[in-house]
């Protein structure tokens, strides 16, 4: 007979001891999620480590559904959710969407389960998103942004998370983060914005006239985003705030007669 599990009070002791912030929550996925007192206690060291949770236990919630998250993929945020939701929004029946720098596919498996009719394509840079979206049902493609797509003006909504931390602030962002998470995943260059000004334009040739960019970025980078995105062809800006008045993100509509 295996050891039985530890109690919650110890799992989260040693969480806490790690300097794990939400120790309680983490202690309750875990214990749920270990199918032997072995395997939980190989989780802890690995948490302990610093390891991102849902590489450990295979996954996360993401606006209410389980997604897949593979070692070595970034780990959606929940600060995307509301993204995604506002997305999930504006995909029509039987409409088209394309989520550029989908990662593990969280905002991309959002759309496609609350409008099932709708078309919906990642895209990302690396091969191990990809796998690991298409493994949440996504249709993902490997690829630099918009290159492999011939969707000219065919497209209902595009969404992005792209990387957007600017090179200097790499090292501000949690050392856990900085240690495993993967760095194209994080680095925007310069400004930050390196990826996000190609987004645009890229969703700018794919959006149908009335269609929409939603897409995340961070600090006072809608200032610079928005002339941008004035220029490619979108009007309509919007941005959304955290409670604590952070940026989120931003939606844009394609401008034009359809
Ligand atoms: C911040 S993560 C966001 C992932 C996902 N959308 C999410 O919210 O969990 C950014 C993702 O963009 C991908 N990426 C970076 N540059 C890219 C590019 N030029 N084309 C496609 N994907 C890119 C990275 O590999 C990474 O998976």
């Amino acid at each position: 007979m295996s050891a039985p599990l530890p109690g919650i009070s110890a799992v989260v002791e040693r969480l806490r001891a790690a300097g794990c912030v939400a120790a309680e929550e983490e202690a309750d996925d875990m214990l749920s999620a270990a199918p032997d007192a072995p395997a939980l206690e190989a989780w802890l060291l690995r948490r302990e480590r610093g390891e991102p949770l849902a590489w450990i236990v295979g996954g996360l919630t993401f606006c209410g559904r389980w997604l897949h998250v593979s070692a070595g993929v970034y780990v959606p945020r929940i600060q995307s959710e509301e993204l995604a939701r506002r997305a999930g929004r504006l995909v029509p029946e039987d409409g088209r969407a394309v989520d550029l720098c989908t990662g593990a596919g969280a905002i991309a498996a959002h759309l496609r389960a609350e409008v099932a009719t709708a078309r919906v394509i990642g895209v990302d840079l690396d091969v191990a998103a990809a796998v690991c979206a298409t493994g949440n049902g996504v249709a993902a493609l490997v690829a630099d942004l918009d290159a492999p797509l011939r969707a000219r003006h065919a497209i209902d909504v595009v969404t992005a998370v792209p990387p957007y931390v600017p090179t200097d602030e790499l090292r501000l962002l949690p050392a856990d983060v900085q240690r495993y998470e993967p760095r194209a995943a994080l680095d925007g260059g310069g400004d930050g914005l390196d990826v996000a000004r190609r987004v645009v334009l890229a969703a700018s040739g794919m959006l149908r006239p009335g269609g929409w960019l939603l897409i995340e970025v961070g600090g006072s980078q809608d200032e610079a985003l928005a002339p941008r995105l004035r220029a490619s062809g979108f009007g309509n800006i919007e941005r959304w705030s955290s409670d604590d008045g952070e940026l989120l993100g931003m939606a844009a509509q394609r401008k034009g007669v359809r």
